[in-house]
């Protein structure tokens, strides 16, 4: 259990589940409340669930109270609801549960009305802020995780360090949306997983995915090699991951450009700087791995060398369309050239803008039977035509057909 904060002090823990309660509400981290195990008169009462609401009038605690065959909506000012909430644990509720972006907590009161609480990990849809219904539920990575630790997320009482927030709410973010690229291509084969994060700095996302590897394959041999050019940052990694016992998990120093092909199972590069995304994915396609996730950043590449279409001049005047049109260009081009190398090719935002502006992840998961590579290809080449490109670095690097078959130029405007 999390140590208790001062104000906490001498509290119950009824007074403690409160306590939390207010603090989620006043810090914007309260997804929901839900009481249950009800023993009160009303046969056709179910539960009741609790959520904040922005209403005209102010923040609001909505209260539906669920019976068998309706629903009854009542909203409280703040302190009146938690007052509420208070009244009906003490009364026929026998079981609360607090879910906040930050713990779960749940309170119960047992016979003789003795509560009892406990602290759990959020679900990772809570911490991410969305409610996904279509993906599989994923347990957050307990707080006391050496490793969160050692890279100085987590606390020694288990709190999430100050200026560390996002970069939490980042690394679960990343392994939600890891989890059905992985499990799309290798979902119960049992040789060996080796994955390789191309560009990895100080490792936090290559450390969550290792860990969420070990956790979701039991007994199968896991290999993650975290690579980055920056020597410091290997060195101070490789420590943590002995310190932390992480078998399997070991960083590299080098240049992804440099990097030998060899056969791995999965490859990240997320944030990897301007065509160093190139790089990481034409190692990864020629690597024959199964699935590429990548977090694009600073385009700078077809920036200078973009000719708007016509009827886009007028807006491509102004620095900053321009500039989003080349990074949209270039991921656009990534997505066709991964599509073209026998990849099913996904683009969608990573994280909220309120995080980190870097928000686009694309990702790869290699198709059984290839696909139409043709007409991926001749896509490819109108939209680099439209635009004037003639080159590209991943097309350079998986040497791309600008021309089609029986073409003796480019496609031109
Ligand atoms: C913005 S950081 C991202 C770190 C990490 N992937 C993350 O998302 O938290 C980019 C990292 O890539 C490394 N890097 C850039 N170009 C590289 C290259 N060509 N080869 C290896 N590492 C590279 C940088 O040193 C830096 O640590």
């Amino acid at each position: 259990m999390a140590a208790s904060s001062s104000a906490e002090g001498g509290l119950g823990p009824l007074g403690r589940f409160l306590c939390h309660l207010r603090e989620a509400m006043a810090k914007g981290q309260l997804s929901r409340v839900t009481l249950s195990a009800y023993r009160g008169p009303d046969s056709s009462l179910r539960r009741v669930q609790v959520r904040p609401v922005e209403l005209k009038a102010g923040r609001r605690l909505s209260f539906v109270w669920s019976h068998a065959t309706r629903d009854v909506t009542k909203n409280f000012e703040w302190e009146a609801g938690v007052t509420l909430i208070q009244q009906l644990l003490e009364s026929d509720f026998t079981c609360g549960h607090l879910h906040a972006s930050t713990a779960r907590w749940q309170i119960e009161r047992k016979s003789g009305g003795v509560f009892r609480l406990t602290r759990s990990e959020p679900k990772v849809s809570e911490l991410s802020g969305s409610q996904p219904h279509d993906r599989p539920k994923l347990r957050a990575f307990a707080r006391d995780e050496p490793w969160l630790r050692a890279l100085g997320v987590t606390g020694p009482a288990e709190e999430i360090r100050r200026g560390m927030e996002s970069k939490y709410r980042q690394i679960h973010r990343f392994i939600e949306l890891m989890e059905p690229v992985i499990s799309a291509v290798t979902p119960d084969s049992e040789g060996p997983v080796r994955v390789i994060d191309m560009g990895c700095g100080k490792g936090y996302l290559t450390f969550a995915l290792y860990s969420h590897l070990l956790r979701r394959n039991p007994g199968r041999a896991i290999e993650v090699i975290g690579l980055e050019v920056r020597a410091e940052l290997v060195e101070a990694a490789n420590r943590i991951a002995k310190e932390c016992r992480a078998a399997g998990l070991r960083f590299e120093t080098g240049r992804i450009e440099e990097r030998p092909a060899e056969s791995v199972t999965g490859m990240i590069a997320l944030h990897a700087c301007d065509t160093a995304t190139d790089d990481a994915l034409a190692w990864g396609i020629k690597a024959g791995a199964d699935w590429l996730v990548c977090s694009p950043c600073c385009h700078r590449e077809l920036r200078p060398r973009m000719i708007p279409p016509e009827n886009l001049k007028m807006a491509l005047r102004h620095g900053i369309f321009a500039e989003r049109q080349a990074e949209f260009l270039t991921d656009a081009l990534r997505t066709g050239l991964l599509e073209w190398s026998g990849y099913e090719a996904r683009a969608f935002e990573f994280i909220s803008p309120e995080h980190t502006a870097k928000n686009l992840m694309v990702t790869g998961v290699r198709l059984k039977n290839g696909m139409a590579r043709e007409s991926a290809a001749n896509s490819v080449r109108r939209l680099a035509s439209d635009y004037g490109i003639e080159q590209q670095r991943l097309a350079l690097l998986l040497g791309f057909p600008w021309k089609g078959p029986g073409e003796n130029s480019r496609v031109t405007r």
